[in-house]
């Protein structure tokens, strides 16, 4: 079953942030740990520019995000991580994959790779650094983006970033822009983001989108509302933006969870019910940008069928 399952009564139009309280965590780690860090080193080797990016000048950025992410998981996973600080020597211990690191920090030749780079193969989550007064993406490591990548976003502010959103919901990308100014220290946010995709792929970055498309079509005369629960999957983002004190960047942090929908179904009571209800409220131009125009119809007949059983 999915951790989170960000549907209810109809499409949410708002922001859609709530506050971090002082014991949610920032970076969360599941059964998939292992795996997926796994997956993530070996795009990092094959493609290394391609999935993390950085402009020069934002070194006290990267170190805070080294610091927010280390001291997060030893506080709230004593037992699989620990941090040993004595002044700048850091001694940082990954029992989940029996890894020592000693280093210096604020010295980046002490890691065999950039800080926020090595901070993001330790966790499941996508980083992004956001900096500067429009929020311009200026670092990221992103392994397991959905449609988008480094190299088309790279040196964007955040309006532009969502270039394709804004016409279709500009009332919450406005508020969103209003939200990554004020951002206060200390007030870290959480929301989440939603599709449904026709595979479990969890690197769904630019490179994949036209494989990615051909099998959707090559899929779509499968889809019908008998068989389709059995071939969607809902992938959810668990995004959190930090304001990190030093530098005054904002960290976005995107943990990617996916379910099978005949599987979500059967272990979540009402799913099928507040799914049917969020996308027959969704803006038909946002169903179409998440790409699930072509089995809606098959989509709503297996969600009332499974209503009625
Ligand atoms: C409160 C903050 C944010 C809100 C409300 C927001 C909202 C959205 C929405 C509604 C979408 C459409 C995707 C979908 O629903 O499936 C989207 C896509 C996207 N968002 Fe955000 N977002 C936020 C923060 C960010 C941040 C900080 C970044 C940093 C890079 C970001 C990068 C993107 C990208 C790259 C896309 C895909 C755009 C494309 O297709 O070209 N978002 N966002």
């Amino acid at each position: 079953m999915l951790p989170y399952f960000p549907f209810d009564q109809q499409f949410n139009h708002k922001v859609g942030t709530v506050p971090l309280a002082e014991n949610d965590r920032l970076i969360e780690v599941d059964e998939h740990y292992q795996v997926e860090i796994a997956l993530k080193r070996q795009l990092l080797t094959e493609l290394p520019t391609y999935y993390y990016q950085t402009l020069p000048g934002h070194q006290i950025a990267h170190w805070e995000v080294v610091e927010t992410v280390l001291t997060n998981l030893a506080r709230f996973m004593p037992n699989q991580f620990a941090l040993r600080k004595e002044g700048n020597n850091w001694h940082w211990q990954n029992h989940l994959l029996n890894e020592e690191t000693t280093f210096t920090f604020g010295d980046k030749t002490t890691l065999p790779v950039d800080p926020l780079d090595w901070a993001g193969r330790q966790i499941q989550e996508d980083l992004i650094l956001l900096a500067g007064n429009e929020a311009t993406l200026v670092s990221g490591q992103l392994c397991f983006g959905n449609g988008w990548c480094l190299d088309e976003k790279m040196g964007l502010p955040f309006w532009q970033i969502h270039t394709p959103i804004v016409p279709i919901l500009e009332p919450m990308m406005r508020s969103a822009q209003k939200l990554m100014e004020r951002l206060p220290v200390g007030r870290p946010v959480g929301r989440m983001n939603w599709s449904v995709k026709v595979t479990d792929q969890l690197d769904m970055t630019s490179r994949h989108t036209p494989a990615l498309d051909q099998l959707l079509a090559n899929h779509l005369p499968y889809l019908t509302p008998e068989a389709i629960g059995d071939y969607l999957y809902i992938r959810i983002e668990r995004q959190t933006l930090t304001r990190l004190p030093r530098s005054g960047a904002i960290l976005f942090g995107i943990h990617t969870y996916q379910n099978l929908l005949a599987n979500e179904v059967i272990e979540r009571p009402a799913c099928a019910d507040q799914l049917a209800r969020v996308f027959i409220t969704t803006p038909p131009a946002m169903l179409a940008y998440k790409g699930m125009d072509h089995f809606m119809p098959a989509l709503f007949a297996y969600l009332k069928e499974c209503n009625h059983s």
